[in-house]
């Protein structure tokens, strides 16, 4: 069986509005930013982006979303995505993976960050620039001419000729008037290949990299994806428009 996979094309009137929530997306991780510290726990930053979200008049777009708890996924060192706050501190040295999604008026803004907590080794330095650079070579790729994969491939080489892994099961994705929509936007695979990129396209790129295999597993929480090694991984999105030119970052001040 043959099935189509349709990619939405937004309005440039659609994209003012994505760019809106994605705007208190980026104000949130400027918060966060200044708060991430030793000794603060993950629910305490989840309270300030679940605040800093009703107060513009928005909604949380991860709780309640099949049933997660909460307003951010909160993943630590060897937790890649999906990391429930709660009474955790964070420690001099942690890398600390910091998710959300907000629903303003009916349009959907996501992006992640991946901030070091004091001084950290030099290897996860290393394994947050090798992501965050991989967002930036994704993004790159994302215009039109190319096709969708050429995204993933070129993610997939950075990561790989780094020493590092993308993690397979989880994936970037369409984003529009729903938090997923189609396609899904793989950090692995063939250049060439895939649906051709349109103006209007909106993508959330992110790039989970691990520092050892990429394979994962689920803990008992029903959510939280560790590595299945135990080494550490770093996590980068941001929601991206598809133009004429350079792909619009929508998740950006
Ligand atoms: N950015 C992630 C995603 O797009 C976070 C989803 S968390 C969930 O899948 F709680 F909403 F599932
Ligand atoms: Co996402």
């Amino acid at each position: 069986m043959h099935t189509m996979v349709v990619i939405e094309i937004k309005s440039s009137r659609e994209i003012e509005q994505l760019k809106k929530s994605n705007a208190i997306v980026a104000e949130i991780f400027e918060k966060l930013k200044k708060t991430v510290a030793s000794g603060v726990t993950t629910r305490e930053l989840d309270r300030i982006a679940e605040e800093m979200i009703l107060k513009r008049g928005a909604i949380p777009a991860f709780k309640g979303y099949r049933n997660y708890p909460a307003t951010l996924c909160v993943s630590i060192n060897e937790e890649v995505v999906h990391g429930i706050p709660g009474p955790r501190r964070l420690k001099e040295g942690d890398i600390v993976s910091i998710d959300v999604g907000v629903n303003l008026n009916g349009y959907f803004g996501d992006a992640a960050i991946t901030l070091p907590v004091g001084e950290i080794d030099q290897k996860a330095k290393r394994l947050m620039e090798v992501t965050e650079k991989a967002l930036q070579i994704g993004i790159e790729m994302a215009r039109v001419g190319n096709r969708l994969y050429d995204i993933s491939h070129a993610i997939q080489k950075w990561v790989e000729s780094n020493g590092f892994s993308v993690v397979r099961d989880f994936v970037g994705h369409g984003i529009g008037k729903s938090l997923h929509e189609e396609p899904q936007i793989p950090n692995f695979g063939s250049a060439g290949q895939g649906p051709r990129l349109e103006k209007g396209m909106v993508f959330a790129l992110e790039p989970m990299v691990n520092e050892g295999t990429h394979e994962v597993k689920i803990l008992s929480d029903g959510w939280t994806v560790v590595t299945a090694d135990g080494k550490r991984s770093a996590h980068f999105e941001h929601t991206i428009a598809i133009t004429d030119g350079k792909a619009e970052i929508l998740s950006m001040l």
